[in-house]
């Protein structure tokens, strides 16, 4: 991971568009990765690997966004095959991508085993890439609708070796993606402030550079602490995934927040110190900025990352007991006033 947000922040301060096409590659292979049989890593993988071959994820749908469990794609038990009827939405490298990592309902009678993951190929009959998105930003990467329609795939597609495990396996990929958006995210505020920092130097104004100006050289002071802060936090959360350590899934969630707030920041305020010219297509500058929206949204909005990073803040509450002597309830009867007498009544004796 660390590896892997490496070379997008570097692909991204150039291109955001680019860098996700590459971090793309590691959503797709993830659920490989983490729930694939040897024949099915050895079948995929290496071929991802050596850049032969593109990946995709097709998670949401037009109905299943945040909600990504809502999904209504199925894949119906045919005896040798399965059969996935529904679309998907904003699969990014779509149409480009040889492979697919497709979530799908395989039982739709159950809450917690509702979802599995099956592999589609292109060219697997009545699988069909559908309507191309008109983007904001990251233009030069496809993303697209995927159409099921009576689409076969053979049994041996399905990941997880039992049907049921696809909802945990895309939460558990999902952690290990979101570093790489958090390095897009880094890479992008990266590129913004080197050249608006350069610009600063060489726009002249009342007769002298922009740089010299304070009110100039506080954005990009600011600007500077925050890209530093966000790159140290994903660098954590790529070791975190690296280690398979238990906060991984709060570490992936925080480093994607930060860094992706801050980059709309930082590209916005570089945008400034562009002035008029940054806001035309004159100059490159607009581009970061538009670029840096997505990575707000997409791999789970922010609110999602709040939630996530919430939710596990209150299962680590847990871990906590030791400390609840300090913080006594009000109408607990051991407060730490009654702490304290015990202590010194005892103390005395
Ligand atoms: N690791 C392992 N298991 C997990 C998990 C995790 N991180 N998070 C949840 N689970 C498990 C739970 O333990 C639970 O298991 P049981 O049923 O066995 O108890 C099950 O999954 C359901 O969990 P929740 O009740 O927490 O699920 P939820 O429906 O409340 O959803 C959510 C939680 C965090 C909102 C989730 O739906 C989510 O992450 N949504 C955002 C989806 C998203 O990120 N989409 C991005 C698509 S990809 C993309 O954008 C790519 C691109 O274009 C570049």
């Amino acid at each position: 991971m660390l590896d892997l947000c490496l070379v997008v922040e570097e692909l991204s301060k150039a291109c955001g568009g680019v860098g996700v096409l590459f971090a793309v590659n590691a959503l797709g292979s993830f659920p490989i990765l983490l729930s694939g049989s040897d024949e099915q890593k050895q079948t995929y993988l290496p071929p991802i690997a050596r850049g032969e071959k593109l990946i995709a994820f097709g998670l949401s749908e037009r109905p299943a966004g945040s909600d990504a469990s809502g999904l209504t794609t199925t894949a119906r038990d045919d005896g040798d095959h399965w059969v996935l009827n529904g679309s998907k939405k904003w699969t990014t490298n779509g149409g480009a991508a040889d492979i697919y990592s497709v979530f799908a309902v395989t039982d739709p009678t159950s809450k917690s085993r509702r979802i599995s993951a099956i592999i589609v190929e292109k060219g697997d009959p009545g699988f069909e890439i559908g309507r191309a998105e008109d983007k904001m930003g990251i233009r030069c990467v496809p993303v697209v609708e995927l159409h099921f329609d009576e689409c076969r795939v053979p049994k041996n597609r399905l990941l997880g070796g039992r049907p049921g495990l696809g909802f945990k396996h895309a939460m558990m990929t999902l952690d290990r993606a979101r570093p790489g958006v958090a390095a897009q995210a880094v890479g992008l505020a990266a590129g913004a402030l080197e050249l608006s920092t350069l610009y600063a130097t060489q726009r002249k104004q009342f007769g002298q550079s922009i740089s010299g100006f304070q009110m100039i050289q506080q954005m990009m002071a600011d600007m500077a602490s925050n890209v530093e802060a966000g790159r140290q936090l994903v660098y954590a959360a790529a070791r975190a995934c690296d280690a398979g350590v238990p906060e991984l899934t709060k570490m992936a969630a925080l480093s994607k927040l930060f860094a992706t707030d801050m980059a709309m920041k930082v590209t916005t305020d570089a945008v400034q110190i562009f002035g008029g010219y940054g806001f035309m297509k004159d100059y490159p500058i607009e581009k970061y900025m538009r670029d840096a929206k997505i990575t707000q949204i997409y791999e789970g909005t922010n609110q999602v990352q709040r939630l996530v990073i919430a939710r596990n803040l209150i299962k680590e509450a847990g871990r906590l007991d030791h400390l609840a002597a300090f913080i006594p309830l009000p109408d607990h009867p051991n407060t730490l006033e009654d702490q304290a007498r015990a202590e010194s009544a005892s103390a005395g004796a």
